[in-house]
């Protein structure tokens, strides 16, 4: 694993997200119930920017056509086969880490 340092920890609350850029990577991070998640951060349609949509529950949805993603796996809800990439994430003393391997 090749961990790379994304953000503090107190500048992720419960239930936002935020935009970061490892290693030049458009990437969104997002905390729910305590948990990290990493996504792609331009949307699968046309690109959009995901860290300007709305996190509701697990559920992100951007902010230009409404097409709505799972954090936890990058889902595309309507249909599954599409999935934005997710990254492993790590937490340690209080710094948020990202694993792009
Ligand atoms: S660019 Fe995200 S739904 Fe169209």
């Amino acid at each position: 694993m090749a961990w790379i340092y994304v953000s503090e920890e107190q500048e992720l609350q419960e239930g936002n997200m935020v935009s970061v850029y490892p290693l030049g990577v458009n990437t969104v991070i997002a905390r729910v119930n305590g948990t990290v998640y990493a996504v792609a951060g331009k949307c699968l349609h046309m690109a959009c920017p995901l860290f300007m949509g709305t996190l509701d529950s697990y559920i992100l949805t951007c902010p230009c056509h409404d097409w709505r993603f799972d954090i936890r796996d990058g889902r595309f809800l309507d249909a599954p086969e599409l999935s934005l990439k997710t990254y492993p994430t790590k937490t340690e003393n209080g710094k948020i880490y990202i694993d792009f391997n």
